[in-house]
């Protein structure tokens, strides 16, 4: 026997003797790394950055209005890399929001300080008193019955070191999982809840009112990507208040379980942001998590988003 085939192994990843992990390739991966390394754009250059998500984009002005086609083959990179980055794009709020615009109608957001003048941007300004607390992994808005299709974040202000912003490719995640897991999630919904998030301090009067006005939404734990039609997990530690027909405890299990796919390093890229860099993501396709390790520095980001279908199996 030669030594080459002493040392093939199985593609893995394999458990690591005694602890929640595995190790080895992710071999589930190869497909789609490959598919993406494959893609030529008309109208820009792409270059991808993680395994099967990020690409920095360049050649296009997002500060003067894009053509349409230009727009079309912006959501066609959006939906094949899953995240975009754009690099020395002095947005005005107003540039930000129109070109938001030519992706669909942008939601405002009942809790969250907006932009001066531009009420359909939410505004993220950290410093000495206010400190990063987006540094769980998420979806954005999934307390929606309409839950946003994509994000597009402009670095206004940004620290020299810190305040990465990371994206978690969520159908790798759905991908990773064994075959017990993904039979019993498939057909499974869970509750999504507004108040977990934004109404932490309120007293029960005051939820109660927060939950007239914003009532819990149920989506499936497994969507399928409304233009893509990959199947992605759709639960996050911050909104999914539970799963329908799991006690408690079960409930906790089973999304925490799921939110840990996010943590492999190989189903995520990391963003470090410079002034005027815009990220766009599909914010079906990925989870994101800001780091918050640049307190008391200050970081300020705007974000449009754009009101997406009511997410389905
Ligand atoms: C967000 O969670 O949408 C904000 C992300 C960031 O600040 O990088």
């Amino acid at each position: 026997m030669s030594a080459s085939t002493t040392l093939t192994a199985p593609i893995g990843p394999f458990p690591l003797f005694g602890y929640p992990l595995v190790v080895g390739p992710y071999g589930h991966l190869r497909a789609e790394r490959d598919r993406l390394r494959g893609l030529r754009w008309q109208h820009f250059d792409a270059r991808l950055v993680g395994a099967t998500l990020g690409a920095e984009i360049s050649g296009v002005d997002l500060t003067v209005e894009q053509p349409a086609e230009v727009i079309a083959e912006i959501t066609q990179a959006l939906h094949d890399y899953k995240v975009l980055f754009f690099r020395d794009q002095p947005l005005t709020p107003a540039q930000h929001v129109r070109f938001a615009r030519g992706f669909g109608e942008l939601e405002i957001h009942p809790a969250l300080a907006a932009s001066a003048d531009q009420p359909e941007l939410v505004r993220f300004e950290k410093g000495d008193n206010m400190v990063g607390v987006e540094n769980a992994w998420h979806h954005d808005v999934t307390w929606r019955e309409r839950p946003s299709l994509g994000a597009i974040l402009h670095a206004v202000d940004v620290p020299e070191i810190g305040g990465d912003t990371l994206f978690a490719d969520m159908y790798a995640a759905h991908d990773s999982l064994d075959d017990e897991t993904r039979a019993e999630i498939d057909t499974l919904d869970a509750v999504h809840d507004f108040t977990r998030a934004f109404g932490r301090g309120a007293s029960p009067e005051q939820q109660e009112q927060l939950r007239k006005q914003h009532p819990s939404v149920v989506h499936p734990v497994v969507a399928k990507h409304a233009v893509t039609g990959r199947k992605h997990l759709y639960v996050n530690r911050i909104f999914t208040e539970g799963i329908v027909g799991y006690d408690e405890s079960r409930s906790r299990e089973l999304i925490d379980r799921l939110a840990r796919r996010a943590d492999a390093p190989e189903h995520q890229v990391r963003l470090k942001w410079e002034p005027d860099t815009v990220a766009f993501w599909d914010n079906r396709a990925v989870q994101h998590y800001a780091a918050s390790d640049y307190w008391p520095q200050r970081r300020v980001v705007e974000r449009a988003s754009i009101i997406g279908p009511r997410p389905s199996r």
